[in-house]
């Protein structure tokens, strides 16, 4: 059904906004139009968490509670989730909430502006998880900033929860809201408010046609790039494609080739799955932005942005992935590493989307990835490397290098691949794939790092690579067998 009306389950009601302005955000309409002021805003381009708010989404038919910045999301995205606002998690009897309780107790309430936003991050663990332990803490407000007296408090107050009895009144309330849920699922939502369009397609097909009318449009998924055109540069998009309203595209595939990832999948889900085949894709993703971004940014998004420092680029570049693009009628598959342009210039044409990544898998590689950020969580990376080697008898086989924030695009390291194939893992011939760095990149100079610390950060990750693989293989650096 085609319907202009945006319609999403708060307070156990369907709640109905017609013909929203597609570049409202969420947290906008939560503190103007729903005057529920708890939700603050901060920063306003999902870095503090303080506008943070968990949306329930229906799964399976089980619901899904995601903690989510507000500040980045637009309004119509809300289309067929349930809203839970910091205002909703006392009990209709005034009864706190466990996760608030734990806050009163522990004094995790410090300053009081970010204190909803630390309060619906633990709300979103405490429905996740059963167990509350210090990674998953500290995980959950990964997100949230404090600036004045410290995370202590909060940390406590998490721990304690433990004690606490999992029966809140939205467990009780679970069956009406999955039946809300399930009446509005299938809008397919089209606004034309003035001289602003937005359209959330459910199908493939119908993305399609819409493309065929609107070639201009932007295709917004997790939206946490693009929204920052209106958040930060105060520009209206004019016309938007929701591509997260696809679920067909969700979806992650294996047919021990190659790992199929859908484009509107979270990044959420991605890093789980892949930590079996590539721990350390993990490893970065745990620190890519913070949960709020990765549950609901994608790997598509991220290659679209074709930004230097997107964190999965290099990881995807060193592993050969290729990008599934589609169009009205056609469909491409291209290497990643012919997809990048120039600075943010990647070779999509108007009306083709990307419709998937194919990840190769390499059993018998080493694959090893490192991020160097100025903090290590919710930050941007100074510099990435990825490093995927094949080594047979002691001597490189295959290698695959690629960083990024050494160049206008994420790239391989072509010369110093060179150097490194078919070689001994001996200390001369690290020295010298180091230098070869040299010849490979000449990276700028930015308030992320100065130049020469990327370039020397660069030559000690490969360093470090190759020192953590001698200490497993016990192949001493001077090549003798250890
Ligand atoms: C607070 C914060 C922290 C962040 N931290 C990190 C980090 O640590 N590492 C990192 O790499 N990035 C980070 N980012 C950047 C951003 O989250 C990523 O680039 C993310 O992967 C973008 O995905 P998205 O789905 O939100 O894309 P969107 O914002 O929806 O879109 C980004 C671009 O991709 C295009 N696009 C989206 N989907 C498609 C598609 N299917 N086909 C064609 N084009 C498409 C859009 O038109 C747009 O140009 C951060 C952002 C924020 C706000
Ligand atoms: S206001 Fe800072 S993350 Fe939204
Ligand atoms: S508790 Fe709000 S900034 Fe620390």
């Amino acid at each position: 059904m085609i319907s202009s009306v945006i319609k999403f389950v708060h307070e156990n009601k369907i709640i109905e906004v017609e013909n929203p302005d597609p570049n409202e955000t969420l947290l906008n309409y939560i503190r103007t139009k729903l005057k529920k002021t708890g939700t603050k805003e901060g920063c306003a381009e999902g870095g503090c968490g303080a506008c943070t708010v968990v949306l329930g989404e229906l799964k399976n038919n089980k619901i899904n509670y995601n903690a989510i910045n507000s500040c980045i999301m637009f309004l119509p995205m809300l289309q067929g989730k349930q809203l839970i606002l910091v205002e909703d998690l006392a009990s209709k009897d005034g009864l706190l909430h466990p996760v608030q309780q734990a806050m009163v107790n522990y004094h995790g309430s410090q300053c009081g502006f970010c204190t909803p936003g630390f309060v619906m991050s633990l709300f979103s663990m405490f429905k996740n998880h059963s167990k509350f332990k210090d990674s998953i803490i500290k995980e959950s407000i990964s997100g949230n900033l404090c600036r004045c007296t410290g995370y202590q408090p909060i940390i406590k107050a998490a721990k304690s929860l433990k004690r606490k009895n999992k029966i809140d009144h939205f467990v009780k309330n679970k069956k009406n809201t999955i039946n809300l849920l399930t009446k509005i699922k299938d809008e397919n939502i089209v606004i034309y408010k003035k001289n602003k369009k937005y359209f959330a397609p459910k199908y493939v097909q119908e993305l399609k046609k819409i493309l065929k009318k609107n070639i201009n449009s932007h295709f917004i998924s997790g939206g946490t790039d693009l929204s920052l055109v209106v958040t930060k540069e105060r520009k209206d998009i004019n016309s938007l494609i929701y591509m997260n309203s696809i679920s067909e595209l969700n979806y992650i595939k294996n047919n021990n080739k190659y790992i199929e990832v859908g484009a509107t999948t979270p990044l959420i889900d991605f890093e789980s799955y892949i930590e079996k085949y590539y721990p350390d894709f993990t490893v970065i993703l745990k620190r890519y932005g913070s949960v709020q971004i990765r549950n609901v940014a994608t790997i598509a998004g991220n290659i679209a942005t074709a930004s230097p420092i997107g964190d999965t680029l290099p990881l995807l570049l060193s592993l050969d992935a290729k990008v599934v693009l589609k169009s009205i009628k056609k469909k491409k598959i291209i290497p990643l590493s012919d997809f990048f342009v120039n600075y943010r210039k990647t070779k999509l044409k108007k009306g083709q989307f990307i419709d998937s990544i194919r990840i190769p898998l390499f059993p018998k590689n080493i694959f090893k990835a490192y991020k160097v950020s100025k903090r290590f969580d919710d930050d941007i990376s100074s510099v990435c490397a990825s490093f995927n080697i094949e080594i047979i008898n002691k001597k490189i086989k295959n290698i695959k290098v690629a960083y990024g924030g050494m160049a206008s695009i994420p790239k391989r390291a072509k010369f110093c691949e060179k150097i490194l194939l078919h070689s001994p893992i001996t200390e001369k011939i690290i020295n010298k794939a180091q230098e070869s760095l040299e010849k490979d990149f000449k990276p700028i100079s930015d308030m992320r790092a100065s130049r020469q610390y990327r370039m020397q950060v660069a030559k000690n990750l490969l360093l470090k690579c190759f020192l953590e693989i001698t200490e497993k293989k016990l192949i001493k650096i001077n090549g003798q067998n250890g």
